[in-house]
């Protein structure tokens, strides 16, 4: 079964794609292979922060033209990458029978490897596109940042999939922050309001100081865990990476239940 990540949010442009690229590197110094699905139709893409030109993207996969295998573009940083492209929308779309021939695909490509780990960027905003790839994944992340909108379209966020897929755990991290006391405080807050009303288990995971070096990073097409790796920010990573592999799978996680594969112990 493949390990797999979604890195989610209820805002958009609180830095998904940013802790994608560089979580997926950190988890690969884990002595992880990592494949990277970039789900999101955002401006500031995967490909853009890795510094590669993907030529095709899940749609020849849906229809039938391509295999995964053939899609997957390797980067200088050990990493692979697919992206979603224009076939995100179509992803869903798609009848369910074809949605999940589509994961399958991707979870077969990953039986190949061992250690292997499967992080999804996921595009805000888009209910359906959150739970599909959030119920495709065990562990999900979702990013907030302090202002009064990230929480309340978090805490919507986690009531969506909560009800949709009956996950209880969900990863959190605070984005932007100006130092970790204050990531841990609005992690507090973040789950009084949130456990007031759900019965949901919410995992620190860490915090994301605001940093220059990162809307650098953006602007050079080199993802700050490589160009910096001992910088404070890239510890953050590191050590994110880290605290996510501890916290508990979705019970329901993986592929295999969106396939159906598996029944509820
Ligand atoms: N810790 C940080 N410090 C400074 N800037 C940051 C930080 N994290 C993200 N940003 C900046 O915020 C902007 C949005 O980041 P990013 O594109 O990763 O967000 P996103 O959630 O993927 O957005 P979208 O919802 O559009 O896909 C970028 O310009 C990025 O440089
Ligand atoms: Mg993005």
């Amino acid at each position: 079964m493949s390990d797999s990540v979604a890195i989610t949010s209820g805002k958009g442009g609180v830095g998904k794609t940013t802790v994608s690229v560089n979580l997926s590197i950190a988890f690969q110094k884990l002595q992880n292979k990592v494949l990277l699905l970039d789900t999101d139709l955002g401006m500031a893409n995967s490909h853009v922060l890795l510094g590669v030109n993907p030529t095709n993207n899940l749609s020849s996969v849906i229809n039938g033209n391509k295999k995964i295998s053939e899609i997957v573009v390797k980067t200088d940083y050990g990493i692979e990458l697919v992206s979603g492209g224009s076939a995100t929308s179509d992803l869903l779309n798609l009848e369910n029978k074809k949605r999940f021939r589509v994961l399958n695909e991707i979870d077969d490509y990953l039986k190949n490897y061992e250690k292997v780990k499967l992080i999804v960027d996921v595009a805000a905003g888009a209910e359906d596109n959150t739970v599909v790839f959030a119920n495709a994944c065990g562990r999900i992340v979702v990013i907030i940042v302090g202002e009064p909108t990230s929480f309340v379209d978090s805490y919507s966020l986690i009531k969506t999939i909560y009800q949709k897929s009956s996950f209880k755990n969900f990863c959190i991290l605070v984005n932007q922050v100006e130092n970790s006391k204050i990531g841990k405080d609005l992690f507090k807050r973040f789950e009084i309001i949130t456990s007031k009303f759900l019965d949901v288990k919410l995992h620190y995971v860490g915090s994301l100081n605001n940093s220059k070096k990162v809307k650098d990073s953006i602007i050079n097409r080199k993802p700050l865990i490589i160009t910096d790796p001992n910088s404070d920010i890239s510890f953050s990573f590191k050590k994110i990476a880290s605290e996510i592999l501890k916290t508990p799978q979705n019970e329901w996680g993986g592929l295999s239940f969106s396939l159906g594969k598996k029944k509820r112990a």
